[in-house]
């Protein structure tokens, strides 16, 4: 296995987080801004660090062949106990692997510096590069990178806010650092988020953060 530095939140800390229902994070209704921006037809799409998003099911629903990749088996079982959704385990696979049984939507449990799939048509990342320490950040783009075909789609919704006020998870994901990973990225939406925020954020003073969706222009 490759070394890698500290996300900062290691993988027992994410665990511990799901066993104690400490997943602050979760859209219920699913991200606004995916449903306003997204603009792809057809084809795959991953989904890094997907927690139980109904994103994922909002995707497969419009036809997607979605494959979210996620550490803690608790939000793979919630998903699919949540979304009302029966599900298959898939033999043979590396990591755990589970299939819906009546939609094109496949979540599989494990390290996604670790998953070997694809390559993908497209790529949704919400709550995912932003959960990402920025020391690692680099990792997490090049495995992103390789897991996707050339030319693909891609809609990334980050934060931006003042981490000397405040630090993460959520980290701030600035423009120029964005750039240095996807020269291509269109900013096409901004929401103040201020009060969807972890509440240690507005105790130490933070009064704006603001969602940022960023999208491919292809
Ligand atoms: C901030 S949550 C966001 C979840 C989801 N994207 C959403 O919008 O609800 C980050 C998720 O990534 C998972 N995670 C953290 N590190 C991971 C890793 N290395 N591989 C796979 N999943 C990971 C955590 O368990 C957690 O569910």
């Amino acid at each position: 296995m490759t070394e890698r530095p500290s996300s900062g939140m290691e993988s027992e800390d994410w665990l511990d987080r799901w066993e104690n229902g400490c997943t602050g994070w979760h859209e219920v209704d699913g991200n606004a801004g995916l449903k306003s921006h997204w603009n792809v037809d057809t084809g795959s799409v991953l989904v890094p660090l997907c927690g139980k998003s109904p994103d994922l099911l909002w995707l497969a629903k419009r036809g997607h062949e979605v494959v979210g990749i996620e550490l803690a088996e608790k939000a793979i079982h919630e998903f699919f106990a949540e979304q009302g959704l029966n599900y298959l385990k898939v033999d043979g696979e590396a990591m755990p692997t589970f299939r819906s049984e009546s939609l094109p939507l496949t979540l599989v449990c494990g390290d996604y510096f670790e998953f070997v799939g694809g390559p993908f048509d497209a790529l949704y990342d919400r709550g995912s590069i932003v959960a990402i320490n920025p020391a690692i950040r680099p990792d997490y783009v090049r495995q992103t990178k390789a897991l996707l075909k050339p030319h693909a789609s891609r809609l990334v919704i980050a934060l931006e806010y003042d981490q000397d006020v405040v630090n993460g998870p959520p980290f701030s994901l600035l423009t120029d650092e964005l750039s240095d990973y996807w020269q291509d990225l269109e900013r096409v939406g901004v929401a103040d988020d201020i009060d969807n925020c972890p509440p240690k954020f507005r105790a130490a003073g933070l009064t704006n953060i603001a969602e940022v969706v960023w999208r491919s222009s292809g």
